[in-house]
C-alpha cells in the first residue's frame, strides 16, 4: 500500500526498508471484520457479537476489560452481546482496536534498550489521561483520546523490532546529549517514530484521524484536520511524562504551546486542580495494562 505520509527524499532509504519488511505486525483478522460489520447500518448487535466471538482471545480480553474498573459497570458482563448493549458500538470499536493492537504488538520483552513494559505503561497512561481530559473538557473526545493515546508511539515498537541497531544509537544520543528521543531519532535516522507509526497505522487501515495523531503528535498545531485530537494527545503525552508513568524514551518534559492548550480547551493552571482525578486514572491504567498484556 502506498503511504500517504509525506516523507522527504532523505528519508527514502528508511521508507524503502519499511516497505520491504514483509513481516510487519498484522492486526488480527477479527479486527477488519468487526470494523466492516460496524460500518454496515443493517448489522444487528447479535451479528456484531457473533463476529467478535470468532476470535476467542479477543473475546476474552474484551470481557475482562469490560468487567475491569475501567468501565465501572457494577454488574458482571458475561457476553459480548451484553457488552455492546451496555457500552454502545463506538466503545466496542475502541475496545476491539486496543485489544487487537496489543495482540499484534504486545509482549513484554525486557530489552536493555527498549523496555516494552515501560513503553506500554507510558502509552496506556497517555490514553487514560487523554480520556480524563476529554471527559473533563466536555468535548466528547474521551473514547478517541483514549485509543489515540494508547497507539501514539507504536512507531517505537517498529523501530525496536526492525531497526534495533538504529534504536540503540538513538538511545545513546538521548543519554549522552540529554536530548529528546524524538530529536535524537531525527538526528540519527532522519525520520522518527511518528512517521514510522503513521506508516504502520496506514498499512493497518486504521481510521484516518488516528493516523494523523500518530504522525503529528510531536508537533501539534500543524494545520490540518484532527488538530484538536492531536493536541489532546500531545498534552496527555507531556502529562504522562510529568507524572512519571512508564517511559517515553527520555526524561524530558516537552513544552506545550499556548495554542495547543487552547485547542484542548484546558488552561494549564487547571491541571493542578485535577491532580487527584488524574492520579486515579493513572492507577486504573495499571489494571488495564494487566488485562491487555495478559
Ligand atoms: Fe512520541
Ligand atoms: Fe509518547
Amino acid at each position: 500500500m502506498e503511504s500517504q505520509i509525506h516523507i522527504t527524499a532523505e528519508h527514502d532509504q528508511i521508507r524503502r526498508e519499511l516497505k520491504e519488511i514483509r513481516d510487519l505486525p498484522t492486526l488480527p483478522a477479527v479486527f477488519v471484520r468487526v470494523i466492516k460489520a460496524l460500518r454496515n447500518p443493517n448489522t444487528s448487535v447479535k451479528d456484531i457479537a457473533a463476529v467478535v466471538e470468532t476470535d476467542q482471545a479477543i473475546t476474552m480480553k474484551i470481557l475482562r476489560l469490560i468487567n475491569s474498573s475501567f468501565y465501572g459497570i457494577s454488574r458482571s458482563v458475561d457476553s459480548v452481546h451484553q457488552a455492546i448493549v451496555l457500552l454502545g458500538a463506538n466503545t466496542l470499536k475502541n475496545v476491539v482496536i486496543s485489544a487487537s493492537v496489543f495482540k499484534a504488538l504486545g509482549g513484554s520483552g525486557k530489552d536493555r534498550i527498549f523496555n516494552r513494559e515501560a513503553f506500554w505503561q507510558h502509552s496506556i497512561g497517555c490514553g487514560m489521561i487523554a480520556r480524563y481530559l476529554g471527559n473533563r473538557t466536555g468535548h466528547g473526545r474521551e473514547e478517541e483520546g483514549f485509543i489515540a493515546g494508547i497507539i501514539h508511539d507504536i512507531g517505537k515498537v517498529v523501530l525496536d523490532q526492525y531497526f534495533h541497531d538504529k534504536l540503540a544509537l538513538v538511545a545513546e544520543q538521548v543519554k549522552t546529549k540529554n536530548i529528546s528521543f524524538y530529536q535524537a531519532e531525527r538526528e540519527v535516522i532522519g525520520i522518527s517514530h511518528a512517521e514510522i507509526g503513521a506508516f504502520l497505522a496506514e498499512t493497518w487501515s486504521l481510521p484516518e484521524k488516528l493516523v494523523d495523531v500518530i504522525a503529528h503528535h510531536h508537533h501539534p498545531g500543524t494545520p490540518g484536520q484532527n488538530g484538536a485530537l492531536t493536541a489532546l494527545v500531545a498534552v496527555s503525552d507531556m502529562l504522562a511524562r510529568r507524572y512519571g508513568v512508564g517511559s517515553g524514551g527520555d526524561d524530558l518534559i516537552p513544552q506545550i504551546e499556548a495554542a495547543t492548550w487552547t485547542q484542548v480547551g484546558v488552561n494549564p493552571g487547571q491541571i493542578d486542580a485535577w491532580d487527584e482525578g488524574l492520579k486515579a486514572e493513572i492507577e486504573k491504567g495499571k489494571e488495564l495494562l494487566e488485562v491487555l498484556t495478559s
